[in-house]
Order: structure tokens, then C-alpha cells, then sequence
């Protein structure tokens, strides 16, 4: 079931990212003793990331056992402006007690194959710790984007990391950049017990409204349906304007 919400502004939708953020890693460290999450990158997490390394909000974070993935990343060293690695380090994970053992970064400076490779065992070894046979890892957590073609991850219209069903990380060389990315696939994203989209800006409106109400020719982001877990759109007006604003 989808929820949405929609705010004033980028700030407040930053605000309320920063409480779900709060509010989920209490539950889930309450019943299994730790907060498995993953983040995305672009620039519209770097508002909750903000709001998160606040004290307001980071003193009401157990960090210690708050565990950090990323929901795909850059094929680019971990230090180049284009990495989410470091988007993540400098908006948050420096400003917060995260030990270094809780992140878990894609080695994307590697060949994209084996970088792909190598972050898929990663997740393997650190959830069959806890879930053994499980087809594919329940995150607590899955941060999402939008881009104003309809992708989320990694996951662009029309390549070929869309069909896959079996894999839980993919390299994915996207065209229209021109570059490799490494990105969870849908069926991870889709065992989430929480997903929450975090989108922003008038540019994305035309394509908000086509996720939300066009059926044929999915784009990606409208793949996006967890089997069991909650689905949670975060908007802002300016995201929002072309589709009917329902009660935050
Ligand atoms: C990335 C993201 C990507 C992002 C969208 C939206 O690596 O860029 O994971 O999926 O969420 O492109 O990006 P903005 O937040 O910058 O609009």
C-alpha cells in the first residue's frame, strides 16, 4: 500500500525524512537490536542527512546499532565528488558515532563486475548472519530518489538492470551517461520492510505525475512495490503540483 505526504518545502521534507529515519531505527532496534538501512545518493538526501547530524534528531539515534549500505553507487573512487560514499560521509556519517565497522560501503573504484561482486557477498555474509535461506535481504530501511526520467537507484529506463530477478547487486552501464553504476536490485528494494521516496523540485513533477497514474510502460521507479514491507512517498508542493495532494 502507498502512502504519500507532501510539505511545504525541501526543508520540512527533510524534517519528516529525518523523524521516519528516527522513528524506523527505534523499531527496529527494539525488536531485533539493530537498524539495517540503505541510502541513496543524489542531492535530495543531503537535507535529511543535515537534519539528521542535527543534535535535535542524532541524540535520538542509537548509532551503534544503526548498520549503513548504499542503494547504489558511482563507479568512481570513494574520495571523488561524484560518490555517494562521500556525499553520505561529509552530510552525515562524519558528524554522527557511527562506528567504522557499521559502514559498508560498494568498492567502486574496483572493476564494476567485481565491485558488484564484492558488495553482493558483503550483504550475503552480513544478513545470513541473521537470516539464513532467505532469498533476499529484509533492509529495515531503503532510502529512495527519483530522477526526472523515472529512475531510482541505479535502476535508468530501458537497461538491463531492471530485469533482474536473482542477483542481489548489479553493475549496470547506463547509456545515456555514459557510465557504469553498481545498484540493489528490485528484488531487494522490494523485500524492504520500509520504503520511503524522497522527491523534490518542480523538475520532477511531470514524471511524479506519470509514476503515479500512468499504468502502461513502468517506469522504474513505479517498480518499485514492496512484497510486504510499506511504501511511503515523501513530496514536497513543488514535486507534488501536478498530482491530487492527499493529507500529509
Ligand atoms: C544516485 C541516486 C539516484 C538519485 C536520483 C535523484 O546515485 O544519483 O541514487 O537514484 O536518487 O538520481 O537524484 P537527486 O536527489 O539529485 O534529484
Amino acid at each position: 500500500m502507498r502512502k504519500i505526504a507532501i510539505f511545504a518545502d525541501e526543508a520540512a521534507l527533510a524534517n519528516a525524512a529525518a523523524e521516519h529515519f528516527v522513528l524506523c531505527s527505534a523499531d527496529a532496534i527494539a525488536a531485533r537490536g539493530r537498524f539495517i538501512v540503505a541510502l541513496s545518493g543524489g542531492n535530495t538526501p543531503r537535507g535529511m542527512h543535515a537534519q539528521l547530524s542535527a543534535p535535535s534528531f542524532s541524540h535520538r539515534v542509537d548509532w551503534p546499532c544503526v548498520q549503513v549500505f548504499w542503494v547504489d553507487e558511482r563507479c568512481v573512487p570513494s574520495d571523488d565528488p561524484q560518490s555517494n560514499y562521500r556525499m553520505a560521509r561529509e552530510t552525515l556519517l562524519d558528524r554522527v558515532p557511527l562506528p567504522a565497522a557499521n559502514i559498508h560501503r560498494v568498492l567502486a573504484e574496483k572493476e564494476p563486475h567485481q565491485a558488484a561482486e564484492e558488495y553482493e557477498r558483503e550483504l550475503r555474509a552480513f544478513f545470513s548472519l541473521a537470516a539464513a535461506g532467505h532469498k533476499f535481504p529484509h533492509f529495515d530501511l531503503i532510502l529512495l530518489g527519483m530522477g526526472e526520467d523515472g529512475h531510482t537507484a541505479s535502476l535508468f529506463p530501458d537497461t538491463p538492470a531492471l530485469r533482474e530477478r536473482t542477483r542481489w547487486v548489479v553493475a549496470n552501464y547506463v547509456e545515456k551517461l555514459n557510465a557504469w553504476r553498481i545498484s540493489l536490485t528490485l528484488p531487494v528494494i522490494n523485500a524492504a520492510k520500509q520504503v520511503i521516496f524522497l522527491v523534490s523540485g518542480k523538475e520532477k513533477a511531470r514524471c511524479l505525475r506519470e509514476v503515479f497514474f500512468r499504468r502502461a510502460a513502468l517506469q522504474p521507479a513505479q517498480m518499485v512495490r514492496p512484497e510486504s514491507g510499506e511504501l511511503l512517498w515523501l513530496l514536497d508542493k513543488a514535486a507534488a503540483r501536478d498530482i491530487q495532494p492527499s493529507s500529509p
